[in-house]
C-alpha cells in the first residue's frame, strides 16, 4: 500500500509494518514545518489504526536528513521561537507507542541525528554520517541533541561532538553506542524491514511495557526503574500474551501473538 507518492513523507504498509520514507530530496530531507507536521500526522494516524507493529523511519542512500531547516529557521525572531515554541511538536513524534526504527545511510545532521535518537533505535548503513553541527550556526541542538547525544554516549563524546560539529562515522557511532548495528548500504533497509517485522509479530503490550520500561531507565533512579519493571513484569500476567508465549513454549511449538 503506497500513500501519496509525491508528498514530503511516503508510506508503504507491509503486513504490520510501516515504511515511512523522507521525500525531501531537493533539500536533502531537511525538516520543514510542512515535512514535521506531515511525519507527525502520518504516524499518529498509523497508530490509530492499532494494526501497525512498528514503523521503519528512513530517507534514501545519500542523506537520511540534514536536519532542521536553516532557510525557514533563519529570520525567526527569538520572540517567535519562543511564542512559537519552535520544535515542541517534535514531542508528538517522540511520545509515538508503536516502536520506531531510523534506518541511516548518508548524513544525519543536526536534526537529522537528533530524529534518528527520537527513534527507539537506529540501525546504520556504512556510509552514515552522524554529527550535531549547530555549533557551526551560531546555535545549539534544538530537538533534544544536548540531551538524547549524552545519554546514549556519554558526556565525554557528546561534548567532543557538540562543541567541534564533527562528523561521526557509521562504525564511530556504533562503537560509542548511538548505533545498534551497522550494515553495507544495500542491505540496510532489508535488515531494517526484517527486524520490524520480527517485533511487530511480538505480543504487542509486551512490546509497548519492554519499551516503557527501557524509556524509564533514562528516568528514574535504578532501584525506583527496577520497581518499575517488576511491577509491569508482575502485570503481564494478567494479559493473554504471558498465558500464549509460555504455552507455546512448553507445547514446543511458536507463539501467536496475533
Ligand atoms: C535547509 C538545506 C539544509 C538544511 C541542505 N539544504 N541542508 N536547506 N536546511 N538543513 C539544501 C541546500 O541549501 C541546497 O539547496 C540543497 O539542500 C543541497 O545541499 P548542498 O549543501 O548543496 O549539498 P552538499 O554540498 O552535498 O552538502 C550536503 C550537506 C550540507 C553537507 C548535508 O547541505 C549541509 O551541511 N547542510 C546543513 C547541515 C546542518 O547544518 N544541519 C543542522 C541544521 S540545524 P539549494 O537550493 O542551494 O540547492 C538543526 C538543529 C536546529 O538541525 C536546532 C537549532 C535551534
Amino acid at each position: 500500500q503506497t500513500l501519496d507518492a509525491n508528498a514530503n513523507v511516503r508510506v508503504e504498509i507491509t503486513g504490520k509494518v510501516a515504511l515511512v520514507t523522507l521525500n525531501r530530496d531537493l533539500a536533502l530531507n531537511a525538516l520543514s514545518s510542512a515535512l514535521m507536521q506531515e511525519l507527525i500526522a502520518k504516524m499518529q494516524q498509523l497508530e490509530a489504526r492499532r494494526d501497525i507493529g512498528c514503523f521503519v523511519i528512513t530517507g534514501n542512500r545519500r542523506v537520511f536528513c540534514a536536519g532542521a531547516d536553516i532557510k525557514e529557521m533563519h529570520s525567526k525572531s527569538c520572540q517567535q521561537m519562543i511564542s512559537e515554541d519552535y520544535f515542541s511538536p517534535w514531542e508528538q513524534f517522540s511520545a509515538i507507542k508503536t516502536p520506531k526504527i531510523a534506518a541511516v545511510c548518508g548524513y544525519a545532521l543536526g536534526g537529522g541525528c537528533e530524529l534518528a535518537m527520537m527513534c527507539d533505535l537506529i540501525y546504520a548503513g556504512e556510509s552514515a554520517v552522524f554529527a550535531q553541527p549547530e555549533i557551526n550556526l551560531g546555535v545549539i541542538p534544538g530537538i533534544g541533541g544536548t540531551q538524547r547525544l549524552t545519554r546514549s554516549i556519554g558526556k565525554a563524546k557528546a561534548m567532543d561532538l557538540i562543541l567541534t560539529g564533527r562528523h561521526m562515522a557509521a562504525r564511530e557511532a556504533e562503537q560509542a553506542g548511538l548505533v545498534a548495528r551497522v550494515f553495507a548500504d544495500e542491505s540496510l533497509l532489508e535488515e531494517a524491514l526484517f527486524a520490524a517485522q520480527s517485533i511487530s509479530e511480538k505480543g504487542r503490550l509486551s512490546v509497548r511495557f519492554a519499551k516503557e520500561a527501557i524509556v524509564q531507565s533514562m528516568e528514574l533512579p535504578l532501584s525506583q526503574g527496577l520497581l518499575f519493571e517488576r511491577r509491569v513484569f508482575h502485570s503481564l500476567f494478567a494479559g493473554e500474551e504471558q498465558l500464549e508465549g509460555m504455552a507455546a513454549f512448553i507445547e514446543k511449538r511458536r507463539p501467536d501473538f496475533a
